[in-house]
């Protein structure tokens, strides 16, 4: 078992734009396990490679409530979408704080599984948003980006607020 340091904002590598991976071999599959290991000691139901400082393009996410429901998605590409849904958001990366965002409600995705297969899964509820929020962070973006702009300062002064308290708590 291998943990990653988690980037937090405002690191700059979160804002890294993530490669397509060319082969899924020991390598991928490795990193793939690592952001199983991570995500699921921080806590999370989701970690893409951007947030520990790897660019290419694999997510995993486990959104399962009672039960483990591991989904590792390589060059992941969102083929359709429908609707519109409101959802709390919190993140690894942005530890604290939580916001209301806008996703579609309904997605199709087109992507590789950890052993290189090609597979297709459609999404809604928390694993519709949770992809798509993943994804978002090979391309850069952080879920504050999407909000209007006095509810992202208001989010972004919130999170300064919440790291001042912990390093006070930790000191
Ligand atoms: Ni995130």
């Amino acid at each position: 078992m291998a943990l990653r340091e988690v980037l937090t904002w405002p690191n700059p590598r979160l804002r890294e734009v993530a490669q397509p991976v060319s082969k899924v071999n020991d390598e991928v599959k490795a990193l793939v396990r690592d952001l199983f290991d991570t995500m699921y000691d921080e806590g999370g139901v989701g970690l893409a490679a951007t947030q520990i400082g790897v660019p290419l393009r694999v997510v995993v996410m486990d959104c399962g409530m009672e039960e483990k429901r591991p989904i590792a998605l390589i060059n992941a590409e969102i083929v359709a979408r429908e609707g519109t849904i409101l959802w709390q958001e919190g993140c690894l990366s942005v530890p604290g704080v939580t916001a209301e965002v806008e996703r579609s409600a309904h997605i199709n995705v087109h992507y590789l599984d950890a052993t290189g297969q090609p597979q297709a899964l459609e999404a809604d509820g928390l694993l519709a948003v949770c992809v798509q929020h993943e994804l978002d962070h090979l391309d850069g973006h952080l879920y504050f980006d999407r909000l209007a702009e006095f509810e992202r300062k208001a989010t972004l002064i919130a999170y300064e607020d919440a790291a001042i308290e912990s390093n006070e708590a930790s000191s």
